[in-house]
């Protein structure tokens, strides 16, 4: 099976890149490069190498550098934003800070010159970046092959020592022709062959489930969500009856959720059991209004109801959740900054009581779990569900939870997503709507209701597009769908005085508000 390294100095979209690679049918990799050197690259014979992004400047002291060495294998490599600049560097080149010019969002690229990596792309096509260094001066046997308005050096190569460098990413959708300037790389100046599939990631985490469960006993942490039931179906093809599913009800689902995940659970040839624990989580979350303390919390609540399942249950030996790779990333695991802890991540306590937890889907995105979970035959209802995070409504009422806010929420978001789904069923939508919802906000406004004075909660909707969350672009929602959402929620929800629409793209917002 050919391979390409994806060599990780700490970008937002590392694990991006590798997906946008494996799409392609080919396997892709992603190691830090604290873990790897020059003799190691060799060893494992990739077809390939792609310098990621990364946060830093090359002439930082503390910034990842690596053994110029790598430039001289004879592998072809392919640098991305910070990594084309440690290219550059490496090879000789001069970086410089792009200070006011600096460019964020879509931006026009230019080819100028012929080459294998932009073959099939336009002379003028939209690409995404995201930098504040550009390559100034190329290094020598190098030339520059694409433009951008403010940035001299958007592409650059050396196609006898076949090294490509490019500014922007290409990973990323918003890059019209990203997919295809990875497609050239990897299949005309690598080489590789298309033969890497989903069923044989599926056979290969069957298997090493099996031999690591052996024959213990695993509890898994059953949301209802996409990413934990194809979690579930994967250990329970693995270890049948081995497993045992707990969905808990941490009272922060939305409307009627609880009792419709138990309804469609029981139903599935697993152990399934529901353990209610709205109280425990709200008054371990009273007072609290910091996002990154609340979810700590939780995810430390969520542990304590495991451990205790467990213990009741015996000899349990493994914890299963259904993390993917963005809540891994966004964590700030490996080398990039923390954005949030997902609660199941960056979320856990120090110590859990379980030999081990296994993660299966760990290394991959939302559109690969579902792609898996129609290979496991999970049901359509099941594989398209939107996601819903594991803290649930607790960090989609902005400072500290409350039952009533709970209960409000719950309420104003059933008629937002009920308007949304109405329209998209009836083919409304100009756009998919990937996951909506709303968000009770801590800020109280002043209205007027049957000539008397009201002062409620402000609601924000908020609907994004996007195929993998790790960037995402608002939802183009119809008006009508707008207004109809603004009208229905002050009246039917007394509580609530305002309506909002959020209006942000993901970077530079999050898709949750906190
Ligand atoms: P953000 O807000 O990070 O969301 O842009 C990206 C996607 O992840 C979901 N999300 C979570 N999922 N545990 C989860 O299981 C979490 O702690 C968590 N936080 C965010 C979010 O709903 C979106 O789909």
């Amino acid at each position: 099976m050919d391979k390409i390294l994806v060599l990780d100095f700490g970008g937002q979209y590392n694990q991006l890149i590798a997906r946008r690679v494996r799409e392609q049918h080919v396997f892709a990799e992603v190691v830090s490069y604290r873990n790897t050197g020059v003799e190691k690259i060799k060893e494992e014979g990739y077809s390939g190498i792609i310098f990621t992004g990364g946060p830093n400047s090359v002439y930082d002291e503390a910034s990842p550098h690596f053994d110029p060495a790598v430039l001289d294998m004879g592998i072809p490599v392919l640098g991305i934003c910070y990594g084309h600049q440690l290219m550059a560097y490496m090879a000789g080149g001069e970086i410089c800070s792009a200070g006011s010019i600096s460019e964020y969002g879509k931006v026009t690229l230019k080819v100028e010159k012929e080459s294998p990596l932009t073959g099939q792309v336009p002379k003028e096509s939209t690409v995404w970046m995201s930098h504040t260094d550009y390559v100034r001066t190329v290094p020598q046997g190098f030339t520059v092959s694409a433009v951008t308005d403010s940035c001299p050096c958007a592409a650059m190569e050396c196609p006898e020592k076949k090294l490509y460098g490019v500014q922007f990413h290409p990973e990323v959708t918003h890059s019209e022709f990203g997919s295809r300037m990875l497609h050239n790389f990897i299949f005309d100046i690598c080489g590789c062959k298309a033969d890497w599939r989903m069923e044989d990631f599926l056979k290969e985490s069957v298997a090493s489930i099996r031999e690591k469960v052996g024959d213990g006993r695993v509890l898994l942490a059953l949301s209802g969500g996409v990413d934990s039931s194809v979690c579930a179906a994967l250990i329970a093809e693995a270890i049948g009856k081995k497993l045992t599913c707990v969905f808990v009800d941490h009272g922060m689902m939305r409307k009627n959720e609880g009792d419709e995940v138990e309804a469609a659970f029981s139903k599935w040839d697993v152990d399934f059991m529901r353990v209610d624990a709205g109280e425990q989580f709200l008054s371990a979350l009273k007072g609290v209004t910091e996002p990154e303390r609340k979810r700590k919390i939780i995810g430390e609540e969520f542990i304590k109801v495991f451990e205790q399942v467990g213990k009741k249950i015996g000899s349990v030996d493994y914890l299963a959740q259904g993390t993917i790779y963005p809540d891994v990333i966004e964590s700030g695991l490996g080398d990039a900054a923390v954005i949030k802890s997902h609660h199941n991540v960056g979320g856990l306590p120090a110590h859990v009581d379980f030999k081990e937890i296994i993660e299966p889907l760990r290394l991959l995105f939302k559109d690969e779990v579902r792609q898996l979970g129609r290979e496991l035959g999970l049901p359509d209802y099941l594989t398209n569900r939107q996601p819903f995070p594991g803290p649930g409504l607790g960090i989609r009422v902005i400072g500290e939870v409350t039952k009533e806010k709970l209960d409000i929420l719950r309420e104003a978001d059933a008629i937002f997503r009920e308007e949304v789904g109405k329209a998209a069923s009836e083919g409304l939508l100009p756009q998919a709507a990937s996951q909506y919802f709303a968000v009770l906000t801590d800020t109280r406004s002043v209205g007027v209701m049957g000539d008397a004075r009201t002062y409620g909660y402000t609601l924000a909707l908020r609907s994004v597009t996007t195929d993998d969350f790790m960037t995402a672009d608002w939802t183009r929602l119809p008006y009508e769908v707008l207004a109809r959402a603004g009208s229905r929620i002050p009246n039917e929800v007394r509580s609530i005085g305002r309506v909002v629409y959020d209006i942000t793209s993901k970077p530079p917002a999050t898709v949750e508000w906190e």
